[in-house]
């Protein structure tokens, strides 16, 4: 059965494809060169890191073309369903972790606290891989979920996540495709956060820290003045205090 939608996109990408090589008269060597790459990639798993690092920020701006809340920003491949309640106002950490506390206050476009939001909150561990995704650390650590309060604020003791190489294989192909293309592969720390509620659109993003290393070099392109947050400190614990805005569903 036909699907218009597929048809639409699916020819625009095609015709997108012929016209660069065109432009760039693509030889037979280079055409299945870029065959083989393709391959590899699948090959070593690496589809939805390079889709991801290549598109996902794009997609989250066409979803901010009518929003006014806060920017919605990558995902990432690293999100897992199901992340354990903060117990205490604690996440689980594990090891040398660096304690960090996480606060937010949810609005809505009129200034109003929004209670009740469902917040998942993931970041990598000191050795710069995300719990579920690693051998060595089960899936509950370094993520968490809280919910907002009545005056839309919450808040929970986790970690400070560390900057990270965003392919684990170096030399594999979405790695060897950085250098080739004059990058680096290391993402700047970050928080990513989901909120959740009926009634407002859901909203993914992350945080970033201002002076962070790596901040202005981002492989995936998705780090945004506006989600650059300076460290306060208490009781010599850094706080990362968020503000956070909802837009209404639409
Ligand atoms: C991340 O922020 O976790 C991420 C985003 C895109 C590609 C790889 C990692
Ligand atoms: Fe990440």
């Amino acid at each position: 059965m036909t699907n218009e939608r597929v048809c639409a996109v699916v020819n625009d990408v095609l015709d997108a494809v012929r016209d660069v090589l065109r432009k760039q008269q693509v030889t037979f060597e280079e055409y299945r060169a870029a065959f083989k790459y393709v391959i590899e990639i699948g090959e070593a798993h690496e589809l939805g890191l390079v889709q991801d690092m290549f598109f996902n920020q794009t997609v989250c701006d066409i979803e901010m073309q009518d929003r006014q809340g806060t920017r919605s920003n990558v995902e990432g491949p690293y999100f897992l369903e199901g992340a354990p309640w903060a117990v205490d106002g604690k996440a689980k950490v594990k090891g040398d972790a660096d304690p960090m506390l996480i606060r937010g206050v949810i609005e809505d476009l009129q200034g109003n606290p929004v209670p009740d939001v469902e917040v998942d909150l993931w970041w990598a561990n000191p050795d710069g891989t995300y719990s579920g995704y690693t051998d060595e650390l089960p899936k509950d650590y370094f993520r968490v979920k809280v919910k907002s309060d009545v005056q839309g604020r919450y808040s929970v003791l986790g970690s400070m996540p560390i900057e990270y190489p965003i392919t684990t294989e170096r030399h594999g192909p979405t790695g060897n495709l950085i250098e080739m293309l004059g990058g680096q592969g290391i993402r700047t720390k970050h928080v990513h956060q989901k909120y959740h509620k009926e009634g407002y659109a859901p909203l993914t993003t992350q945080a970033y820290f201002s002076g962070a290393a790596y901040l202005n070099e981002d492989p995936v392109k998705a780090v945004f003045d506006d989600l650059v947050y300076n460290l306060k400190e208490e009781d010599g614990i850094p706080i990362l205090d968020l503000k956070i805005v909802l837009d209404p569903v639409k």
